[in-house]
């Protein structure tokens, strides 16, 4: 096989345990690949081992651990597939004489590569550190290669030998940093909340197409790229739905099989927009091959991150697809690209919130006029008279809102 010189080689191992089928194995190692090739590898092979369950110190069996490590030469990288223990880490690298990363490593190693703003940045070193520190605990060789991330992107061999302590201690300021970035986000929100225009999210697998919508949506510059993960800090566009219509969209990191928990944690910025958001428009790469899996995979993480906001599915790249794409309610069919159907996609949303929402009249006798503030923070308010006895307000609210002042109807 010819190899590009200036990218570093990997190879990549996967376990089959009795309950995974093979296309299954086949899948995620391709993905890996992808992922690693995203990283700047160069993908040599990748090893398949079946066992009934994974070998408590070295993930895989020792033979084939040692067999592999024959293969693999001192410059090259080893990539597993699952999680492995800072334990079976350290075996392993010790083992085959060459660095040892996992699937959250590599995907880490992505993140650093893509964030660009300054939280999406401490983000990302929070959870390499996170991820690092029980795996200082090793000694010797082992210890020397861990960390250190594909080329000089990792934390770095100059942060490995400073102490645990020191790890802890950047780990807290850069929470702190974090926190105060997640406070003035806060405020952001409540100041868009008080507008009462609704925030629509966009969610789906990475390169679903998520960021080319909302530029197409919005009609703004939003940095897209045939890479993944290429959205890593919340964008918030104005979206116009119909003549005097609008909404907030936010565009969010976009999801994959296997996202490690520490990432879930680490993402929180952008998913945080996922939690708060009135409506989740999932999109749909409607021309991968496995976009049913790709769908699941973003479906679990939802559950995941406990959101239980409405969401609409948008299937995207219909121009690359040759077969009808069967929808259903308000479900569309679009392409980003080509701008084909977006106007329904508008329509369908806006119908989704005026559904909700209804004109109504309020009167606040003077000694309740402080109930009328509810009413003020809580609906979009069309019209405000004071009379001789009190507050008469007009405004269009909300199902949940109307039944809370329902005495206060008129
Ligand atoms: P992440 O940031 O990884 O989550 O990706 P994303 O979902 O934001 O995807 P992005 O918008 O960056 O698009 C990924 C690739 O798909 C880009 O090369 C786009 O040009 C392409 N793409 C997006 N929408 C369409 C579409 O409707 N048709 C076609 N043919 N390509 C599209």
């Amino acid at each position: 096989m010819q190899q590009e010189s200036a990218k570093q080689n990997a190879y990549l191992v996967a376990l089959q345990q009795s309950f995974q089928r093979d296309w299954e194995v086949e899948e995620n190692l391709l993905e890996l690949k992808e992922l690693a090739q995203d990283a700047g590898l160069n993908v040599v092979d990748s090893f398949v081992q079946k066992r009934s369950y994974p070998e408590p110190g070295t993930f895989i069996g020792k033979g084939k651990a040692l067999e592999i490590g024959d293969i693999v030469d001192e410059d090259s990288i080893v990539i597993f597939d699952d999680e492995l223990t800072p334990a079976q880490q350290g075996n392993l690298s010790d083992l085959m004489d060459a660095p040892v990363l996992d699937r959250t490593q590599l995907i880490l190693d992505i993140f650093a590569q893509r964030a660009q703003s300054n939280e999406g940045k401490i983000q990302v070193e929070l959870a390499q550190l996170n991820y690092l520190l029980p795996r200082l605990m090793g000694k010797g060789k082992a210890l020397s290669r861990l960390g250190g991330g594909i080329g000089t992107r990792g934390p770095g061999e100059t942060k490995l030998e400073t102490d645990r302590r020191r790890i802890r201690k950047r780990i807290s300021d850069l929470r702190e940093e974090l926190e105060k970035i997640r406070q003035t986000r806060g405020l952001q929100r409540q100041g868009r909340k008080s507008t009462e225009m609704p925030v629509v999210a966009l969610v789906g697998y990475t390169n679903a197409g998520k960021s080319t919508l909302l530029q197409a949506l919005t009609g703004s510059d939003v940095y897209v790229a045939d890479q993944l993960f290429a959205t890593l800090d919340p964008t918030i566009r104005r979206w116009d739905l119909a003549p005097g219509r609008w909404a907030y969209l936010t565009d969010t990191v976009g999801f994959i099989r296997k996202l490690p928990h520490t990432l879930v944690a680490a993402f929180q910025a952008t998913l945080e927009e996922v939690v708060y958001a009135d409506l989740l428009l999932h999109v749909i790469d409607a021309s991968h091959p496995q976009s049913l899996e790709q769908r699941q995979a973003v479906e679990e993480v939802l559950k995941e991150i406990g959101a239980t906001v409405p969401v609409i599915s948008v299937y995207n790249k219909v121009d690359l697809v040759d077969h009808p794409i069967e929808v259903r309610g308000p479900e569309q069919a679009v392409s980003a690209k080509t701008g084909f159907q977006l106007d329904r996609l508008a329509e369908a949303v806006d119908a989704f919130f005026a559904a909700n929402y209804s004109v109504r009249e309020f009167f606040f006798p003077f000694a309740k006029l402080g109930q009328a503030n509810y009413l003020r923070e809580n609906a979009h308010i069309l019209a405000e008279e004071f009379g001789s006895e009190g507050l008469t307000i007009k405004a269009e609210v909300d199902q949940k809102t109307a039944n809370m002042l329902r005495s206060f109807q008129r």
